[in-house]
C-alpha cells in the first residue's frame, strides 16, 4: 500500500500484471513459507526487486509463456523437458527442504504456514464425515455450478480415510513447490483483469466501495474474514471476472469405464479424452445472455437461480476441482477489498480496449493490462 501510496498520488499508469504477480509472490512467500520478501520497496529506490532470487526464478519458472506452450504442440517429450528451469525448481525445493531440517532441528517454534501444517499432517488424525464441503461452502457463489447431487459425491470422495496417512518429505516438497507455483498466474490475471473492468465500468467501482466500505468494522477499522467472504457484490465482480476471462480455455477427462450419455446414443469409452470447453460455455449467450458484457449482477445472490448447473467453471468442478480454490478466492478478495478502498482504478490513454492477447491454446493470457490508480482523497 505504501508502494502504491506514492504512484497514486499523481495517477500512475501501472501494468496490473507485474503489480500483482508481485503481491502473489509476497503472499505465498509469507503463506507457504513464513518468508517476508518485501517486493514493494518505495518507488524512489528503484526495481532491485528482480534480483531478489525468489523473484528472479519466480519470472524464469512461473510466469506464463505462450511460446512454451506452442512449443509442447509439436516438439518431442525429451526437447520439452530441456526447456523446463530445472534450476527454478531446484531452487524452491531446496528452500522447502531446508526449511524442514531448520524446523525438525528447532521443534520447540512453532510457524503458522503452509509448510508448518504439511508437516503436522503427518500425525493428523482425520475423522471419516469431516469432508471439506460444507453446507458453508454450499452459498458461495463458485458452488452455482454443481447440483446437491455432484456436492454429495464430493463430500463422499473427501471422506475417504486418510487418518493413517503420514506425508514423506517428497510428498511435503512436492505439495509446498505445486502450492507455491499453482496460483501465481491464475490469481495475478483474475486480479489484474478485475482492476481493468472497474477501470471501464465506474459504476460496478462505485458499487463495489459502497459495499466495503460498509462493512468495516466501526471498533477495528478492518474487515472481519467471515465478512469478507460473504460481501455479495466482492464475490459477485470475482465470479464475473472469472466468467469473462476464464484461465484455461478446457478442462478435460478420461472416463475410467465406458460411459452412455443418456438417450443420446453416444458412449464415452474408458481412457477417450474429453474436452469441456470452458471458454464457449462461459461465453455462450445461450447460458449468458449478452455474454461479452461484464455484469456481476449475474451473480448476485437474486440472480443465481439463473446459472444453470455446470455453465460456471472457473475453477473446474467435481472431486477433481481446484484444490487452491478457497485460498485463491480469499487472496483475491482481501487485495481488492484493501485496494479499491484506498485507489481508484481508472482508464487511461495506455488501458488497451480491447485487450491484446498473448497467443496461446491453454489460456487466455494478456500482453499487458494497463490501468491507471488514484488515490482516494
Ligand atoms: C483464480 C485462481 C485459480 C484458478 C482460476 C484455478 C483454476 C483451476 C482449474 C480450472 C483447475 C482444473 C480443475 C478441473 O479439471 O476440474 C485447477 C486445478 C488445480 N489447481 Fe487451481 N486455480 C486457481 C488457483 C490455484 C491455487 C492458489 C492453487 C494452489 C495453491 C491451485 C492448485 C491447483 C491444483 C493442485 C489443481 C489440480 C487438482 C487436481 O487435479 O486434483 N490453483 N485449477
Amino acid at each position: 500500500m505504501k508502494y502504491l501510496d506514492v504512484l497514486g498520488e499523481n495517477c500512475q499508469e501501472l501494468d496490473m500484471i507485474d503489480t500483482f504477480s508481485k503481491y502473489l509472490l509476497d503472499v505465498n512467500a509469507t503463506t507457504i513459507f513464513s518468508t517476508k520478501l518485501d517486493l514493494y520497496k518505495s518507488p524512489t529506490d528503484g526495481d532491485t526487486t528482480s534480483e531478489h532470487p525468489f523473484v528472479f526464478h519466480a519470472r524464469e519458472e512461473f510466469v506464463f509463456k505462450g511460446w512454451k506452450e506452442m512449443a509442447s504442440l509439436v516438439l518431442p517429450n525429451f526437447v520439452l523437458k530441456g526447456l523446463g528451469d530445472k534450476k527454478a525448481t531446484k531452487f524452491y525445493q531446496n528452500v522447502i527442504r531446508h526449511l524442514l531440517k531448520d524446523r525438525r532441528d528447532n521443534p520447540g517454534k512453532k510457524h503458522h504456514d503452509f509448510v508448518q501444517m504439511l508437516m503436522d499432517a503427518e500425525v493428523t488424525d482425520r475423522k471419516p464425515g469431516d469432508g471439506s464441503a460444507t453446507t458453508q461452502d454450499n452459498s458461495e457463489m463458485h458452488h452455482v455450478n454443481q447440483g446437491e447431487k455432484s456436492l454429495a459425491v464430493e463430500r463422499k470422495v473427501m471422506d475417504i480415510k486418510i487418518r493413517d496417512k503420514r506425508l514423506t518429505e517428497d510428498e511435503v516438497v512436492a505439495q509446498g513447490y505445486v502450492f507455491m507455483r499453482g496460483g501465481i498466474v491464475p490469481i495475478t490475471t483474475t486480479l489484474a483483469f478485475t482492476a481493468y473492468e472497474l477501470s471501464l465500468n465506474p459504476d460496478c467501482q462505485r458499487r463495489l466501495r459502497h459495499e466495503i466500505s460498509d462493512a468495516i468494522s466501526a471498533t477495528t477499522g478492518e474487515i472481519a474474514y467471515e465478512v469478507l467472504a460473504r460481501l455479495p457484490y466482492l464475490d459477485a465482480v470475482v465470479s464475473e471476472t472469472l466468467r469473462l476471462h476464464v484461465a484455461p480455455l478446457s478442462l478435460f477427462r478420461y472416463p475410467s469405464a465406458d460411459y452412455r450419455l443418456g438417450d443420446t446414443g453416444i458412449t464415452l469409452k474408458a481412457g477417450q479424452q474429453i474436452e469441456i470447453p470452458g471458454y464457449a460455455i462461459h461465453l455462450s449467450d445461450e447460458n449468458y445472455p449478452d455474454a461479452f458484457k461484464y455484469d456481476p449482477d449475474r451473480f448476485m445472490p437474486e440472480n443465481k437461480h439463473l446459472i444453470k448447473p455446470y455453465t460456471y467453471l472457473p475453477f473446474g468442478g467435481g472431486p477433481r476441482n481446484c484444490v487452491g480454490m478457497r485460498l485463491a478466492l480469499l487472496e483475491i478478495k482481501i487485495c481488492l477489498a484493501h485496494m479499491v478502498l484506498k485507489y481508484q482504478f481508472v482508464r487511461t490513454p495506455k488501458t488497451d480496449v480491447p485487450l491484446q492477447y498473448q497467443r496461446s491454446i491453454q489460456m487466455i493470457y494478456p500482453k499487458r493490462i494497463f490501468v491507471g490508480i488514484e488515490k482516494i482523497a
